[in-house]
C-alpha cells in the first residue's frame, strides 16, 4: 500500500516570526504534538518560500515533517542569479523540491523541458521532486486533458532513471486557487491514466508511485478524493496557510482506507 502523502504549498506567503507558532498549532491540532507515529503513517511536507526553509526545517524537523523548495535550478552552481541551487538546499539540510508548478510554468516561463531538466538533477541529487502538471480549462473543454499530461510527463520520463524520489502532482489549472476542486471521479480519471502511462513506461514501479492531487482541496472534500484508488494524497494551497484545516487533512488522510 502506498504511504500518503499531505503536502503544504504556502506559495509566497508568511514570515519567519510566523513559522513557530505555526508548526505549534498544526501539531498540536493533528496530534503530531503527542503522538509522533503519526508521521510514519503519513507523509507531511510543507514546500515554503526560500527565506523561511532554514525556520521550517529546524522547527519542523524534529516533530517528522519535511520541508521543501518550492524551485530549484538544475546547475549545481554559475551564474544564474536569484536562483537557489541543490547543493546550497541540501547544506541547510532540505532534501526536497517542487518542480513545475502552474504559476512557475504561467509567470516565470517554465517548459516541459526545463522541468524535465531540473526533476533529473534533483533525482541525481537524492532529492525527493514532487513533479506539477495538470491542464488548463481550455484544454479540458476541448477533450485533450490526456494528450496534454502526456506531453508534460514524457520528457520528464525520457530524463529521469526510475521513479525513485518522484512523487507526481496532478494540479488541473482550472482548480487551482478557485475553490472549484475537480470532482474525485474526474481527478481519479486522471490519475488512473497517469498511472497507466507511468505504467508503460516503468513497469510494476508504477504500482508504488505516488500521485497527488492539488486544486482547491480542503478538509470538506479530502475523504471523498481519498477514497478513489489512485489519488495518494494532496498538494494543498490555500488551506495549508492555516494550521486548523492542513491538520484536519492529516486526521482524514489517515482515517483513509
Ligand atoms: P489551492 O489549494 O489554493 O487551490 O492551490 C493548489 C496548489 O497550487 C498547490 O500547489
Amino acid at each position: 500500500m502506498r504511504k500518503k502523502m499531505i503536502a503544504g504549498n504556502w506559495k509566497m506567503n508568511k514570515v519567519v516570526s510566523d513559522v513557530p507558532e505555526f508548526f505549534r498549532a498544526f501539531s498540536s491540532a493533528c496530534g503530531l504534538a503527542k503522538d509522533r507515529s503519526i508521521s510514519a503513517k503519513v507523509d507531511i511536507l510543507f514546500a515554503v518560500p526560500s527565506v523561511l526553509l532554514d525556520a521550517c526545517r529546524t522547527t519542523a524537523s524534529g516533530m517528522g515533517i519535511h520541508v521543501a523548495a518550492q524551485n530549484i535550478h538544475q546547475e549545481t552552481s554559475g551564474a544564474f542569479t536569484g536562483e537557489v541551487s541543490l547543493p546550497m538546499l541540501s547544506d541547510i539540510g532540505v532534501n526536497a523540491t517542487l518542480i513545475g508548478h502552474s504559476e512557475r510554468r504561467q509567470f516565470f516561463g517554465e517548459t516541459n523541458q526545463s522541468v524535465a531538466l531540473k526533476t533529473a538533477s534533483a533525482q541525481k541529487a537524492g532529492f525527493l521532486a514532487i513533479v506539477c502538471f495538470g491542464e488548463t480549462l481550455e484544454q479540458r473543454n476541448a477533450g485533450q486533458t490526456e494528450a496534454v499530461i502526456k506531453d508534460q510527463l514524457d520528457p520528464v520520463f525520457d530524463a529521469i532513471s526510475g521513479l525513485n524520489n518522484i512523487v507526481l502532482a496532478y494540479e488541473p489549472v482550472w482548480a487551482i486557487g478557485t475553490g472549484v476542486s475537480a470532482t474525485s471521479a474526474q481527478a481519479q480519471s486522471a490519475h488512473e491514466y497517469i498511472r497507466n502511462l507511468t505504467r508503460s513506461r516503468f513497469g510494476g514501479s508504477a504500482d508504488s508511485l505516488r500521485i497527488l492531487y492539488g486544486g482547491s482541496a480542503n478538509p470538506k472534500n479530502i475523504a471523498e478524493l481519498f477514497t478513489k484508488a489512485d489519488i495518494d494524497g494532496a498538494l494543498i494551497g490555500g488551506a495549508s496557510l492555516k494550521p486548523d484545516e492542513i491538520s484536519s487533512m492529516v486526521v482524514k488522510a489517515l482515517e483513509a482506507k
